[in-house]
């Protein structure tokens, strides 16, 4: 299993050193082929050293330039960063990050053999439609992705399941991960939106759940850690 961390704009530099040590001690029960990876606010990037992989939520596909407010590779060479969350809703939806954008991100964190998480769901409206309309959104998301790049992990998250505290209902993931599945068989297939201690088991014993990205209740390193013992 995969379990993922996305701190959004929550936890310090400090607190994310503090959140680590806590959690490397925990992840000694870890099970060996779990892996962990932990997406702390860029402010918080830094070389650490434990059982778990420290990425970036974002950066700009250049090395370095003129392009202000963000990263580059540059910036992440320093950390030794090799792992990039791509594509997440909240800045397909809240920074207007299009499609276009997204993919250019990837070819270029591909380019420098980045391992990806690439974030695909849909909004409420969509769900609503139906289950073609849903397949048929999250197809679209893979346009100009390359869907066979071997470090590539996919992480379906419903945008109305995100913060909400209402999780799909293990249904709904099961019938959208094997729909998924048929089109990328070979790829490791996340859930997100609202796991929590509460749910991980259920989710997790999905088939066609390779493993979660928890925002909310990944914050807490005890509500973090045990899920990823769970
Ligand atoms: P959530 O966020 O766990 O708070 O719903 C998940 C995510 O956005 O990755």
């Amino acid at each position: 299993m995969i379990y993922a961390a996305n701190f959004k704009t929550n936890h310090t530099r400090k607190s994310t050193q503090a959140y680590l040590e806590a959690l490397n001690k925990k992840l000694d029960a870890k099970k060996s082929e779990d892996k962990v990876y932990i997406f702390p606010p860029m402010t918080a990037l830094d070389i650490y050293e434990g059982a778990f992989t420290v990425g970036t939520q974002n950066a700009y596909p250049v090395h370095n330039g003129a392009i202000t407010g963000e990263i580059g590779l540059e910036q992440l060479d320093e950390f030794d960063i090799k792992t990039i969350l791509i594509g997440h809703s909240e800045r397909r939806e809240v920074l207007n990050e299009s499609q276009d954008k997204v993919s250019q991100k990837f070819s270029f964190y591909k380019a420098e053999n980045f391992e990806i998480i690439y974030c695909i769901g849909e909004p409420l409206h969509i769900r609503e439609q139906g289950f073609e309309s849903v397949i048929h959104y999250l197809r679209e998301q893979f346009d100009g992705i390359d869907m066979h790049y071997e470090k590539l992990i996919i992480a379906y998250e419903p945008i109305w399941a995100i913060g909400t505290g209402r999780s799909a209902t293990t249904d709904e993931i099961r019938t959208t991960h094997s729909a998924l599945k048929q089109v990328i068989p070979d790829v490791p297939l996340l859930y997100g939106g609202s796991v929590k201690p509460a749910n991980i088991k259920e989710i997790t014993e999905i088939s066609g759940v390779d493993g979660v990205l928890v925002g909310s209740a990944s914050l807490d390193v005890e509500s973090f850690s045990q899920m990823v013992l769970s």
